[in-house]
């Protein structure tokens, strides 16, 4: 079944109302999001931990690779330039970055918060070629804005 984006940003709302803390919504939203349709093969975070440096973060799936410099892969398009990733075939991005074999089809979704500091990317993975649409990064990007507003910028390693 296709996601219900109504029902996903109600459970997600009502489960991360008045909490602040990064890890804790990413692990929740990266949980709900996952369950909620199955084109979703992995669901989750990379946190910005240094300038110009991704680890991961709460995710669910198989094993995700811990670090993804900004200049490399999908995750890193989308930290570098702000903008949302929708790749419809994974073969032809030249540079990404195959954690999965399965793996056909991605979104991914800077995340930020009211003050637009970046946070990180939420990376779905599906093992679907072109499983992704303008419907779903428009549905994300508006819980991930909501979830993410009053979360702390990140405090940079040197
Ligand atoms: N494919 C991503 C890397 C992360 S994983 O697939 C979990 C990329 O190219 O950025």
């Amino acid at each position: 079944m296709p996601v219900n984006y109504d029902d996903l940003k109600n459970s997600v709302n009502a489960l991360t109302h008045g909490e602040n803390d990064l890890v804790s919504l990413m692990a929740t939203v990266a949980c709900e999001v996952h369950h909620s349709d199955s084109r979703f093969n992995w669901t989750g975070f990379y946190r910005v931990v240094a300038p110009e440096l991704l680890k991961i973060g709460p995710y669910q799936g198989g094993h995700g690779c811990l670090v993804i410099p900004f200049s490399r892969g999908v995750c890193g398009a989308a930290a570098r330039t702000g903008e949302i990733q929708i790749i419809q075939d994974v073969e032809a991005f030249a540079g990404h970055i195959a954690c999965s074999t399965t793996t056909r089809s991605e979104l991914v979704l800077p995340v930020h918060n009211s003050a637009g500091q970046l946070l990180g990317v939420f990376d779905i993975d599906s093992d679907l070629p072109d499983a992704f649409s303008e419907k779903d990064a428009k549905h994300l990007s508006a819980i991930l804005a909501e979830v993410f507003q009053n979360v702390a910028g990140p405090a940079l390693q040197s």
